[in-house]
Protein backbone atom coordinates (compact mmCIF):
# COMPACT_ATOMS: atom_id res chain seq x y z
CA UNK A 1 0.00 0.00 0.00
CA UNK A 2 2.67 2.23 0.57
CA UNK A 3 4.95 1.49 -1.91
CA UNK A 4 2.21 1.92 -4.30
CA UNK A 5 1.40 5.61 -2.86
CA UNK A 6 5.23 6.31 -3.29
CA UNK A 7 5.28 5.32 -6.60
CA UNK A 8 2.39 6.99 -7.42
CA UNK A 9 3.49 10.23 -5.79
CA UNK A 10 6.50 9.76 -7.53
CA UNK A 11 4.87 9.52 -11.38
CA UNK A 12 2.39 12.43 -10.36
CA UNK A 13 5.37 14.89 -9.37
CA UNK A 14 7.29 13.91 -12.51
CA UNK A 15 4.65 14.67 -14.65
CA UNK A 16 3.82 18.02 -13.19
CA UNK A 17 7.77 18.79 -13.02
CA UNK A 18 7.15 18.85 -16.63
CA UNK A 19 5.08 21.36 -17.09
CA UNK A 20 7.00 23.60 -14.94
CA UNK A 21 8.22 26.76 -16.94
CA UNK A 22 9.57 29.20 -14.93
CA UNK A 23 11.59 29.62 -11.29
CA UNK A 24 8.75 30.86 -9.40
CA UNK A 25 6.68 27.72 -10.18
CA UNK A 26 9.39 25.33 -10.10
CA UNK A 27 9.26 26.68 -5.99
CA UNK A 28 6.11 26.02 -5.64
CA UNK A 29 6.90 22.56 -7.01
CA UNK A 30 9.74 21.94 -4.52
CA UNK A 31 7.66 23.43 -1.82
CA UNK A 32 4.86 21.10 -2.25
CA UNK A 33 6.56 17.88 -2.89
CA UNK A 34 9.68 17.76 -0.96
CA UNK A 35 9.15 21.15 1.32
CA UNK A 36 9.16 20.42 5.30
CA UNK A 37 5.27 19.51 5.17
CA UNK A 38 5.52 18.47 1.23
CA UNK A 39 3.54 15.55 0.31
CA UNK A 40 6.73 13.07 -0.05
CA UNK A 41 8.35 14.48 3.54
CA UNK A 42 4.73 13.76 4.98
CA UNK A 43 4.15 10.27 3.33
CA UNK A 44 7.46 9.29 4.32
CA UNK A 45 7.03 10.33 8.05
CA UNK A 46 4.11 7.21 8.10
CA UNK A 47 6.68 4.94 7.28
CA UNK A 48 7.31 4.66 10.93
CA UNK A 49 3.64 3.78 11.66
CA UNK A 50 3.89 0.28 9.24
CA UNK A 51 4.77 -3.00 10.71
CA UNK A 52 8.36 -3.37 11.36
CA UNK A 53 8.43 -6.13 8.17
CA UNK A 54 7.78 -3.36 5.70
CA UNK A 55 9.48 -0.39 6.98
CA UNK A 56 12.78 -1.56 5.27
CA UNK A 57 11.38 -1.76 1.54
CA UNK A 58 9.23 1.26 2.16
CA UNK A 59 12.26 3.43 3.58
CA UNK A 60 14.48 2.54 0.41
CA UNK A 61 11.95 3.07 -1.47
CA UNK A 62 11.28 6.35 -0.25
CA UNK A 63 14.53 7.15 -0.36
CA UNK A 64 14.99 6.40 -4.07
CA UNK A 65 11.42 8.56 -4.73
CA UNK A 66 13.11 11.38 -2.66
CA UNK A 67 16.50 11.45 -4.46
CA UNK A 68 14.93 10.88 -7.68
CA UNK A 69 12.79 14.42 -7.41
CA UNK A 70 15.63 15.93 -6.04
CA UNK A 71 18.14 15.22 -8.58
CA UNK A 72 15.11 15.74 -11.03
CA UNK A 73 14.26 19.26 -9.20
CA UNK A 74 18.17 20.27 -9.69
CA UNK A 75 17.71 19.52 -13.41
CA UNK A 76 14.84 21.46 -14.03
CA UNK A 77 16.47 24.41 -12.49
CA UNK A 78 19.48 23.87 -14.56
CA UNK A 79 17.22 23.77 -17.77
CA UNK A 80 15.27 26.88 -16.77
CA UNK A 81 18.38 28.94 -15.91
CA UNK A 82 19.87 27.84 -19.50
CA UNK A 83 16.32 28.74 -21.36
CA UNK A 84 16.57 32.32 -19.50
CA UNK A 85 20.04 32.65 -20.52
CA UNK A 86 18.97 31.84 -23.88
CA UNK A 87 16.25 34.28 -24.33
CA UNK A 88 18.29 37.19 -22.75
CA UNK A 89 20.92 36.57 -25.70
CA UNK A 90 18.11 36.19 -28.14
CA UNK A 91 16.47 39.39 -27.12
CA UNK A 92 18.93 41.62 -26.57
CA UNK A 93 20.77 40.23 -29.73
CA UNK A 94 23.76 43.25 -30.47
CA UNK A 95 24.37 43.20 -34.57
CA UNK A 96 27.97 43.72 -34.05
CA UNK A 97 28.44 44.41 -38.10
CA UNK A 98 26.41 47.51 -37.55
CA UNK A 99 28.75 50.54 -37.87
CA UNK A 100 28.94 52.59 -34.94
CA UNK A 101 28.11 56.00 -34.24
CA UNK A 102 30.33 58.68 -34.72
CA UNK A 103 31.60 60.43 -31.14
CA UNK A 104 31.28 64.00 -31.51
CA UNK A 105 34.50 65.72 -31.02
CA UNK A 106 34.90 69.03 -29.14
CA UNK A 107 37.19 71.49 -30.35
CA UNK A 108 38.54 74.80 -28.79
CA UNK A 109 36.63 77.61 -29.60
CA UNK A 110 38.71 80.22 -32.06
CA UNK A 111 38.71 82.90 -29.49
CA UNK A 112 40.34 80.49 -27.27
CA UNK A 113 42.74 79.06 -29.75
CA UNK A 114 43.86 83.05 -30.94
CA UNK A 115 44.19 83.41 -27.08
CA UNK A 116 46.05 80.76 -26.63
CA UNK A 117 48.82 81.88 -29.34
CA UNK A 118 48.92 85.55 -27.63
CA UNK A 119 49.68 83.66 -24.70
CA UNK A 120 52.53 81.95 -26.10
CA UNK A 121 53.96 84.59 -27.54
CA UNK A 122 53.93 86.86 -24.70
CA UNK A 123 54.97 83.80 -22.90
CA UNK A 124 58.14 83.44 -24.32
CA UNK A 125 59.01 87.55 -23.76
CA UNK A 126 58.74 86.76 -19.87
CA UNK A 127 54.85 88.07 -19.20
CA UNK A 128 52.79 86.91 -16.70
CA UNK A 129 48.95 86.52 -17.08
CA UNK A 130 46.70 88.17 -14.47
CA UNK A 131 42.85 88.19 -14.34
CA UNK A 132 41.04 90.58 -13.62
CA UNK A 133 37.09 90.78 -12.68
CA UNK A 134 34.12 91.52 -15.86
CA UNK A 135 32.50 93.16 -13.65
CA UNK A 136 33.80 96.18 -12.40
CA UNK A 137 33.61 100.18 -10.91
CA UNK A 138 33.26 103.06 -12.37
CA UNK A 139 36.28 103.36 -10.56
CA UNK A 140 38.60 101.32 -12.10
CA UNK A 141 36.78 101.28 -15.74
CA UNK A 142 37.49 105.40 -16.06
CA UNK A 143 38.57 107.46 -12.73
CA UNK A 144 41.00 105.63 -12.16
CA UNK A 145 42.74 105.72 -15.52
CA UNK A 146 42.21 109.40 -15.57
CA UNK A 147 39.03 109.81 -16.72
CA UNK A 148 36.77 111.65 -14.36
CA UNK A 149 32.92 112.01 -14.45
CA UNK A 150 32.10 113.88 -17.50
CA UNK A 151 35.15 113.58 -19.16
CA UNK A 152 34.67 113.20 -22.95
CA UNK A 153 37.17 110.95 -23.61
CA UNK A 154 34.66 108.10 -21.67
CA UNK A 155 32.39 108.49 -25.32
CA UNK A 156 35.15 106.23 -26.85
CA UNK A 157 33.81 103.29 -24.67
CA UNK A 158 29.88 103.27 -24.60
CA UNK A 159 29.02 100.99 -21.29
CA UNK A 160 26.85 98.64 -20.24
CA UNK A 161 25.90 100.21 -16.64
CA UNK A 162 24.58 97.93 -13.64
CA UNK A 163 24.12 100.80 -11.50
CA UNK A 164 26.04 104.19 -11.27
CA UNK A 165 28.81 102.94 -10.04
CA UNK A 166 28.57 99.03 -11.15
CA UNK A 167 29.45 98.71 -14.95
CA UNK A 168 30.37 96.03 -17.37
CA UNK A 169 34.26 96.40 -18.22
CA UNK A 170 34.65 98.26 -21.17
CA UNK A 171 38.32 97.10 -21.86
CA UNK A 172 40.57 95.51 -19.77
CA UNK A 173 42.67 98.58 -18.86
CA UNK A 174 40.99 98.34 -15.48
CA UNK A 175 43.20 95.47 -14.77
CA UNK A 176 46.21 97.57 -15.09
CA UNK A 177 45.47 99.40 -11.88
CA UNK A 178 44.08 96.50 -10.15
CA UNK A 179 47.67 94.25 -10.91
CA UNK A 180 49.56 97.46 -10.09
CA UNK A 181 47.64 98.00 -6.74
CA UNK A 182 48.80 94.22 -5.89
CA UNK A 183 52.44 94.57 -6.70
CA UNK A 184 53.72 97.78 -6.02
CA UNK A 185 56.54 98.59 -5.89
CA UNK A 186 57.95 95.45 -7.51
CA UNK A 187 58.65 95.55 -11.54
CA UNK A 188 55.70 94.11 -13.16
CA UNK A 189 55.48 92.09 -16.74
CA UNK A 190 51.80 90.81 -17.26
CA UNK A 191 49.19 90.23 -19.95
CA UNK A 192 45.67 90.50 -18.71
CA UNK A 193 43.45 89.06 -21.23
CA UNK A 194 39.35 88.43 -20.84
CA UNK A 195 35.95 89.83 -22.21
CA UNK A 196 34.72 93.28 -22.49
CA UNK A 197 31.43 94.36 -23.15
CA UNK A 198 30.54 97.71 -25.28
CA UNK A 199 26.84 99.06 -25.81
CA UNK A 200 27.48 99.17 -29.16
CA UNK A 201 25.85 98.17 -32.46
CA UNK A 202 26.51 95.17 -33.67
CA UNK A 203 27.73 95.00 -37.24
CA UNK A 204 30.02 92.71 -39.22
CA UNK A 205 33.32 94.52 -37.18
CA UNK A 206 31.78 95.14 -34.16
CA UNK A 207 30.25 92.79 -31.54
CA UNK A 208 28.83 93.55 -27.87
CA UNK A 209 31.05 91.16 -26.12
CA UNK A 210 34.80 90.33 -27.61
CA UNK A 211 38.08 89.70 -25.97
CA UNK A 212 40.61 91.91 -25.36
CA UNK A 213 44.74 91.22 -24.14
CA UNK A 214 46.25 93.99 -21.81
CA UNK A 215 49.69 94.12 -21.36
CA UNK A 216 51.44 96.28 -18.64
CA UNK A 217 55.17 96.47 -17.92
CA UNK A 218 56.23 98.93 -15.19
CA UNK A 219 59.90 99.13 -13.82
CA UNK A 220 62.43 101.63 -13.73
CA UNK A 221 63.95 102.30 -17.59
CA UNK A 222 60.78 101.25 -19.05
CA UNK A 223 61.10 103.37 -22.16
CA UNK A 224 59.25 103.34 -25.41
CA UNK A 225 61.75 101.74 -27.15
CA UNK A 226 60.88 98.65 -25.41
CA UNK A 227 57.02 98.84 -26.18
CA UNK A 228 58.32 99.15 -29.72
CA UNK A 229 60.69 95.85 -29.44
CA UNK A 230 57.83 94.06 -27.90
CA UNK A 231 55.20 95.00 -29.87
CA UNK A 232 56.82 94.36 -33.48
CA UNK A 233 58.08 91.41 -31.90
CA UNK A 234 53.97 89.67 -31.03
CA UNK A 235 53.43 91.23 -34.58
CA UNK A 236 55.69 89.08 -36.59
CA UNK A 237 55.10 86.38 -34.78
CA UNK A 238 51.53 86.53 -34.85
CA UNK A 239 50.76 87.36 -38.26
CA UNK A 240 54.21 86.50 -40.12
CA UNK A 241 57.72 87.67 -39.95
CA UNK A 242 57.65 89.64 -42.88
CA UNK A 243 55.18 91.90 -41.56
CA UNK A 244 56.20 95.66 -41.46
CA UNK A 245 54.81 97.24 -38.44
CA UNK A 246 53.92 101.43 -38.25
CA UNK A 247 53.51 103.01 -34.90
CA UNK A 248 51.14 105.97 -35.49
CA UNK A 249 50.23 109.14 -33.20
CA UNK A 250 47.23 108.42 -30.98
CA UNK A 251 45.09 109.62 -27.90
CA UNK A 252 44.09 107.38 -24.69
CA UNK A 253 43.51 109.39 -21.67
CA UNK A 254 45.75 106.52 -20.21
CA UNK A 255 48.45 106.81 -21.45
CA UNK A 256 51.29 109.76 -22.89
CA UNK A 257 52.13 109.55 -25.43
CA UNK A 258 49.64 107.46 -27.16
CA UNK A 259 50.12 105.26 -30.12
CA UNK A 260 48.33 103.14 -32.52
CA UNK A 261 50.08 100.21 -34.08
CA UNK A 262 49.03 99.45 -37.75
CA UNK A 263 50.53 95.85 -39.82
CA UNK A 264 50.67 96.19 -43.35
CA UNK A 265 47.50 94.57 -44.83
CA UNK A 266 48.13 90.59 -44.75
CA UNK A 267 45.36 90.20 -47.69
CA UNK A 268 47.01 92.58 -50.37
CA UNK A 269 50.63 93.43 -49.04
CA UNK A 270 50.02 96.96 -48.53
CA UNK A 271 48.85 97.05 -51.99
CA UNK A 272 45.51 98.33 -50.98
CA UNK A 273 42.52 96.52 -50.92
CA UNK A 274 38.55 96.13 -49.49
CA UNK A 275 39.54 94.70 -46.26
CA UNK A 276 42.78 97.80 -45.44
CA UNK A 277 39.82 100.00 -46.97
CA UNK A 278 42.72 100.64 -49.77
CA UNK A 279 45.13 102.31 -47.03
CA UNK A 280 47.38 99.00 -47.24
CA UNK A 281 47.09 99.09 -43.38
CA UNK A 282 45.89 97.08 -40.76
CA UNK A 283 44.95 98.68 -37.04
CA UNK A 284 45.54 95.84 -34.76
CA UNK A 285 46.27 97.87 -31.12
CA UNK A 286 46.01 100.98 -29.01
CA UNK A 287 49.07 101.36 -26.85
CA UNK A 288 51.13 103.89 -25.08
CA UNK A 289 53.46 105.31 -22.05
CA UNK A 290 51.52 104.75 -18.91
CA UNK A 291 50.47 108.55 -17.69
CA UNK A 292 52.21 109.48 -14.46
CA UNK A 293 48.79 110.07 -12.74
CA UNK A 294 48.26 106.40 -13.51
CA UNK A 295 50.58 105.08 -12.17
CA UNK A 296 50.67 107.02 -9.50
CA UNK A 297 47.12 105.88 -9.15
CA UNK A 298 48.59 102.09 -8.91
CA UNK A 299 50.97 103.05 -5.98
CA UNK A 300 54.20 103.91 -8.30
CA UNK A 301 56.01 106.94 -7.81
CA UNK A 302 56.04 108.35 -11.03
CA UNK A 303 59.48 110.27 -10.56
CA UNK A 304 60.96 106.94 -10.48
CA UNK A 305 58.69 104.68 -12.26
CA UNK A 306 57.91 104.23 -15.98
CA UNK A 307 55.82 102.34 -18.17
CA UNK A 308 54.01 100.60 -21.08
CA UNK A 309 51.12 99.73 -21.54
CA UNK A 310 48.93 98.22 -24.86
CA UNK A 311 45.46 96.52 -25.85
CA UNK A 312 44.31 94.91 -28.41
CA UNK A 313 41.30 93.15 -29.18
CA UNK A 314 41.22 89.49 -29.80
CA UNK A 315 38.50 88.66 -32.79
CA UNK A 316 39.52 91.45 -34.82
CA UNK A 317 43.16 90.05 -35.19
CA UNK A 318 41.99 86.56 -35.99
CA UNK A 319 39.31 87.41 -38.58
CA UNK A 320 42.45 89.18 -40.39
CA UNK A 321 44.60 86.16 -39.69
CA UNK A 322 41.68 83.59 -40.86
CA UNK A 323 40.29 85.74 -43.66
CA UNK A 324 36.70 85.95 -41.31
CA UNK A 325 34.50 88.28 -42.85
CA UNK A 326 31.64 88.49 -40.12
CA UNK A 327 32.53 89.17 -36.10
CA UNK A 328 29.21 87.74 -35.56
CA UNK A 329 30.17 84.11 -36.58
CA UNK A 330 32.19 83.93 -33.46
CA UNK A 331 29.38 83.62 -30.90
CA UNK A 332 26.32 82.56 -32.81
CA UNK A 333 27.50 79.00 -32.19
CA UNK A 334 26.79 77.57 -35.62
CA UNK A 335 29.20 74.23 -35.89
CA UNK A 336 29.49 74.72 -39.92
CA UNK A 337 31.74 77.78 -38.66
CA UNK A 338 32.96 76.58 -35.34
CA UNK A 339 33.94 73.14 -37.43
CA UNK A 340 36.20 74.53 -39.56
CA UNK A 341 39.06 75.65 -36.73
C1 LIG B 1 40.99 100.29 -25.80
O1 LIG B 1 40.05 99.63 -25.38
C2 LIG B 1 42.15 100.65 -24.93
N1 LIG B 1 41.88 100.23 -23.58
C3 LIG B 1 43.43 100.03 -25.48
C4 LIG B 1 44.66 100.52 -24.81
C5 LIG B 1 45.19 99.80 -23.75
C6 LIG B 1 45.33 101.67 -25.24
C7 LIG B 1 46.35 100.22 -23.12
C8 LIG B 1 46.45 102.11 -24.61
C9 LIG B 1 46.98 101.38 -23.56
P1 LIG B 1 40.02 100.41 -28.23
O2 LIG B 1 38.71 100.96 -27.85
O3 LIG B 1 40.61 100.89 -29.50
O4 LIG B 1 41.12 100.67 -27.09
O5 LIG B 1 39.91 98.83 -28.30
C10 LIG B 1 41.02 98.00 -28.48
C11 LIG B 1 40.71 96.86 -29.45
O6 LIG B 1 39.56 96.15 -29.00
C12 LIG B 1 40.34 97.31 -30.84
O7 LIG B 1 41.48 97.52 -31.63
C13 LIG B 1 39.55 96.13 -31.35
O8 LIG B 1 40.41 95.10 -31.81
C14 LIG B 1 38.87 95.64 -30.12
N2 LIG B 1 37.48 96.11 -30.10
C15 LIG B 1 36.99 97.28 -29.67
N3 LIG B 1 35.67 97.34 -29.79
C16 LIG B 1 35.27 96.17 -30.31
C17 LIG B 1 34.01 95.61 -30.67
N4 LIG B 1 32.87 96.25 -30.50
N5 LIG B 1 33.98 94.36 -31.20
C18 LIG B 1 35.15 93.68 -31.35
N6 LIG B 1 36.37 94.14 -31.03
C19 LIG B 1 36.43 95.38 -30.53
Amino acid sequence: MMLEELRELKEKALQELEGVSNSKELESWHIKYLGKKGRLTVLMRGIGRLPPQERPAAGRLGNEVKAALESAYEAKGEALKREELERTLREERVDVTLPGRPVALGRLHLSTQVLREIYRIFAEMGFQIFEAPEVETDLYNFELLNMPPHHPARDMWDTFYINEQVLLRSHTSPGQIRVMRKYCPEPIRVILPGKCYRYEQVTARSEFMFHQVEGLAVGRRVTMADLKGVLIEFCRQMFGAERKVRFRCSYFPFTEPSVEVDIDCIICGGKGCRVCKHTGWLQILGAGMVHPQVLANGGYDPTVFSGFAFGMGVERPAMLKYRIDDIRYFFSNDLRFLEQF
